[in-house]
C-alpha cells in the first residue's frame, strides 16, 4: 500500500474538518507537510500555533497565519489540535516523537479541546514497539542518564527549548505504567507515549478509504 497516498487522504479529511474561525496547533512531520497545503488551499480565516520551526516555515509559505505559543501573552488554548504519529495501537494509545518534537507536539494537543491524528495505515500496530522518544533536560544529565534504563542519546542538535533528545528502547508492553514510570524521572521533560484519553480521533488512510476512531470515547 502506497503510505504517501494514504497519508494525503487522511490529511484531506482532516483538512475537511476545519471550520473558519479555528485557532488551531500544526503538528510535525511528513503527513503534516501534506496537510499544510490542503488546509492552506480551503482559504479560511484561521490562527495558528506551530510544534517546530518547520512547520512554522511551511505554513508561513503557504500564506497560514502562525503565531507565538511561548510566553503568557499567548494563546492559552486552542479549539484543535492535527498530528501524525509513529505508531497507533488498537486502544488509540500514540507513540511521536520520530522527529524529536513531541514534548511541543503534546503540549499543543493537551491545549487543545480536540486532537486529530492522521496517518498512513502502516502506523497501526498490534503491539506498541520501542523506541520511545524522550526529551532530557541538559542540567543533570548524568544523573538523569543513571535512573533510566536503556536509554541511547540521538545524535541530533538540542530541542527548540534547549533539550537533549534519546530513546527510551525497553518494552512497551504496558504503556501507562510506561508512561508513569518515565514522567516521575526528573529531567524527563516529556517522552513520546500519548494515551488514548488525549486523542479526540484518529483518521487513517487505508487504501483508498479513510478510517476513522475515537479512542476516548
Ligand atoms: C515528530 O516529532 C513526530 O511526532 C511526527 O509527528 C511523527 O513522527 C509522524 O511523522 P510522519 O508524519 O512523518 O510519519
Amino acid at each position: 500500500m502506497d503510505a504517501e497516498h494514504e497519508k494525503r487522504l487522511a490529511a484531506e479529511a482532516a483538512a475537511q474538518l476545519v471550520e473558519d474561525g479555528t485557532t488551531i496547533g500544526l503538528g510535525t512531520g511528513s503527513t503534516v507537510s501534506l496537510f499544510l497545503p490542503l488546509l492552506a488551499a480551503r482559504g479560511l480565516e484561521l490562527r495558528c500555533v506551530a510544534t517546530s520551526l518547520r512547520t512554522e516555515e511551511e505554513a508561513r509559505a503557504l500564506g497560514l497565519s502562525v503565531e507565538p505559543f511561548t510566553g503568557v501573552e499567548a494563546l492559552d488554548r486552542l479549539d484543535l489540535a492535527i498530528d501524525g504519529a509513529d505508531q497507533i495501537s488498537r486502544e488509540g494509545w500514540v507513540i511521536k516523537g520520530n522527529g524529536g518534537a513531541h514534548t511541543r507536539e503534546k503540549v499543543v494537543a493537551a491545549a487543545a479541546d480536540r486532537f486529530l491524528v492522521i496517518a498512513s495505515s502502516d502506523k497501526r500496530v498490534e503491539r506498541l514497539r520501542p523506541p520511545i522518544p524522550l526529551e532530557l533536560l541538559p542540567y543533570g544529565l548524568a544523573a538523569t542518564l543513571r535512573r533510566l534504563d536503556l536509554v541511547s542519546l540521538r545524535d541530533l542538535p538540542p530541542s527548540p527549548d534547549g533539550n537533549v533528545i534519546a530513546d527510551y528502547h525497553g518494552d512497551v508492553d504496558d504503556p501507562a505504567r510506561l508512561a508513569t514510570a518515565l514522567s516521575t524521572v526528573p529531567g524527563v521533560v516529556e517522552h513520546g507515549l500519548f494515551p488514548p484519553s488525549l486523542v479526540t480521533e484518529i483518521l487513517v488512510g487505508c487504501g483508498d478509504a479513510v478510517e476513522r476512531t475515537r479512542p476516548s470515547e
